[in-house]
């Protein structure tokens, strides 16, 4: 049997960025799931030709990559008390990005979130233990988050919320929640343009960013501050605010980027061409009041978020005025997507 999943990367509103025992997070987050940057993975299962605990065969964009291959080993030798198939087959699996890997797109949250739902669905065929479709998902969240953190909010659509909050019941560090609210229309199918600044690979792990976070002298404002938005954004997104929104959204990526700055080993990811493009949309929506603002990732490439009502207009913009900060004129046009699929071969 041959199981394949396609699932989305997604980008951070309100930021996670510090976690503490088995990558639980120190304070929630909530992200836009996208709809074109996508991981479709593949697992089938054969005979074990030999005694190792874990026997892998992994193929990314049809070549072997060991070094994807060890940290999807590692990851499995972690959950493995959970997935018994894992120990007694040899697991095939096969990997590829809708978005070259070069492009400077953190891969992480759309790959492990693609694993973890084919695991789930293998388990949910060999168990012979019925799931319902929530509880499917939010154990597919669960083992998502233990590959990525940021991995676990790619499993719902549209908006995405993960650790707890007392603002949310039924929010949890352990999965994240689809959204539990009505948003306002005004936020439907938001546009992400992705300007590709940089092609590079971070200079800075994920791991080792959040661990910059366990001594850094702001992080106890940082939890306070993190929560604060959230509520403010949650209030946001039901009465239709994009001002609030715009707002929000730019200080939770340049609060990120600050931490970063100012830890104890400090990197600044953000290049010149960074900053030429956050003035620019300033500029704009300065001058045209059209709600567009931008995000960051743990990189210097630049999100573009806008109303789907205001795209032509702000695409003529980017087009004219921000491509030539991107490198060989890079972006991608993404948008606020409907979550993972499987795919059903015939
Ligand atoms: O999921 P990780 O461990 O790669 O961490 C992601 C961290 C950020 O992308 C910077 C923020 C976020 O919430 O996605």
């Amino acid at each position: 049997m041959n199981i394949t999943w396609k699932s989305p990367s997604n980008i951070a509103l309100i930021k996670y960025w510090g976690k503490h025992g088995e990558q639980l997070p120190n304070n929630p987050s909530l992200s836009i799931t996208l709809s074109e940057a996508t991981t479709t993975t593949s697992i089938s299962l054969k005979k074990k030709r030999s005694k190792k605990p874990i026997e892998l065969d992994f193929t990314f964009e049809g070549k072997k990559n060991p070094v994807f291959a060890d940290k999807i080993l590692r990851y499995l030798s972690g959950i493995q008390a959970d997935f018994s198939f894992l120990s007694e087959n040899r697991i095939i699996l096969t990997s590829e990005n809708s978005f070259p890997h070069s492009a400077g797109i953190a891969s992480s949250a759309s790959s492990m979130s693609a694993l973890a739902l084919c695991l789930m669905s293998l388990r949910a065929t060999t168990d012979k233990k019925m799931y319902n479709y929530d509880s499917f998902l939010q154990q597919a969240s669960n083992f998502a988050r233990l590959g990525s953190g940021s991995a676990a909010r790619s499993i719902y659509p549209e908006f995405s919320i993960w650790g707890k909050t007392k603002s949310l019941p039924g929010s949890s560090d352990k999965y994240a929640i689809p959204f539990p609210i009505n948003y306002h229309n005004n936020f439907n199918d938001i546009e992400d343009s992705i300007l590709i600044v940089n092609e590079n690979e971070k200079p800075v792990s994920s791991r080792a960013g959040h661990a910059l976070m366990n001594d850094h002298p702001m992080a106890k404002q940082r939890y306070i501050n993190a929560n604060k938005r959230l509520d403010k954004l949650l209030d946001a997104l039901k009465t239709g605010d994009w001002g609030i929104f715009c707002q929000i959204v730019e200080t939770e990526a340049l609060e990120l980027h600050a931490l970063m700055m100012t830890s104890t080993h400090s990197f600044i990811l953000m290049k010149p061409n960074t900053l030429e493009i956050i003035e620019r949309i300033r500029n704009y929506r300065a001058e045209t009041k059209i709600p567009v603002c931008f995000t960051l990732d743990a990189g210097p490439n630049v999100h573009v978020l806008y109303p789907h009502s205001e795209k032509a207009k702000v695409r003529n913009f980017i087009q004219s005025e921000l491509l030539s900060f991107c490198v060989k004129k890079k972006v991608i046009y993404d948008h606020m997507g409907k979550g993972p699929a499987q795919v059903i071969e015939d």
